[in-house]
Order: C-alpha cells, then structure tokens, then sequence
C-alpha cells in the first residue's frame, strides 16, 4: 500500500491505496464520491471524466498514486451553496441529457472546452467533446448546452479555484 495524500472536492484526504488501484475506483470506492461513474474502464467512454489541477482527465487512466499531493475536482464540486454551476444549469435548460449516465463526465470535459475555448464554434466544442460519449442524446441538446454556458457567466471557471477555497 502507498500512502497518498490529495485535495477532492475542496476536502484533503489522506489514504492508503494499491499502487494498481485506478483513480476512479479511489473517489467511488474510498471516498464515496459516486457521482463518477464507470463506463467502460477502457478510456474511451468519458464517464470518467474529473479535473486533475484543473484540465480534464479520464479518472479511469490515472492511478490513484499518481495523485498524490495534487487537487482534484468531481461532478460533486461543481455546485456551491449558491446553486448549480453554470454548465449544469445548461445542461438542465437545454434537455442535453436523457439518462443522465454520460452527464457527471460530460459536464466536466465540457468546462474543460470551454477553459479553452472560452467562446468557442460547434465544431470547437464537437471536438472538445469527442472523447465522451452519449447513447442517449444525439449530442446536438448538450452541443447548444455548451454554447449557452459559454454566454454565462463562471462557466468556463476552472474548477480548481473552488477547491483552494
Ligand atoms: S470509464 Fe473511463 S473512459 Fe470510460
Ligand atoms: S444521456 Fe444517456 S448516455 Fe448520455
């Protein structure tokens, strides 16, 4: 076992984990954070999808040891007391999910796409995207999700400046 010690959600944590074990099965199994979800395992789905110091990563292709003395924000980071995040609220106005299995990782990549395109085209934010996938939805409601939340105001906030807070 390695002892690692990271900052999850704006909380630090210090825990001992296998050097195999994933970072995804870390958040859901060790702190409960399931509103990461599991997809495929294989880094194609996206579901996975967290932000490591900031930019997005698949949490089923980080190590839970590669974290270590690093801050990582989930899906359950985003809201404050003051409400949902932008994206979310998007998300939630434009119908961008069905059931809502794709939408932890979605949401999360999209922050990162907009972090990099803060005023970004369809096809910027197709690409941005193309790493998550949805069965549900056709992609086109969480394509106008993404460009909604890019005229709102903090959604393009990079995730980590919650968690130093
Ligand atoms: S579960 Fe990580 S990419 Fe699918
Ligand atoms: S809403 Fe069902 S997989 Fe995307």
């Amino acid at each position: 076992m390695t002892r690692i010690t990271v900052t999850v959600d704006g909380a630090k944590y210090s825990d001992d984990v296998e050097p195999r074990t994933l970072l995804v099965h870390y958040l859901r199994e060790t702190l409960g954070k399931v509103g990461t979800v599991v997809g495929c395992d294989t880094s194609n789905c996206g579901a996975c999808t967290v932000h490591l110091d900031g930019r997005s990563v698949k949490s089923c292709n980080v190590l839970a040891v590669q974290v270590d003395g690093h801050e990582v924000t989930t899906i359950e980071g985003l809201a404050t007391e003051a409400g949902l995040h932008p994206m979310q609220e998007s998300f939630h106005e434009h119908h961008a999910l069905q059931c809502g299995y794709c939408t932890p990782g979605m949401i999360m990549q999209a922050i990162d796409v907009l972090n990099t395109h803060p005023d970004p085209t369809e096809e910027q934010i197709r690409l941005g995207l193309e790493g998550n996938l949805c069965r549900c939805t056709g992609y086109h409601n969480i394509v106008k999700a993404v460009a909604a939340a890019a005229k709102a105001p903090g959604a393009a906030a990079v995730s980590s400046s919650k968690v130093g807070d």
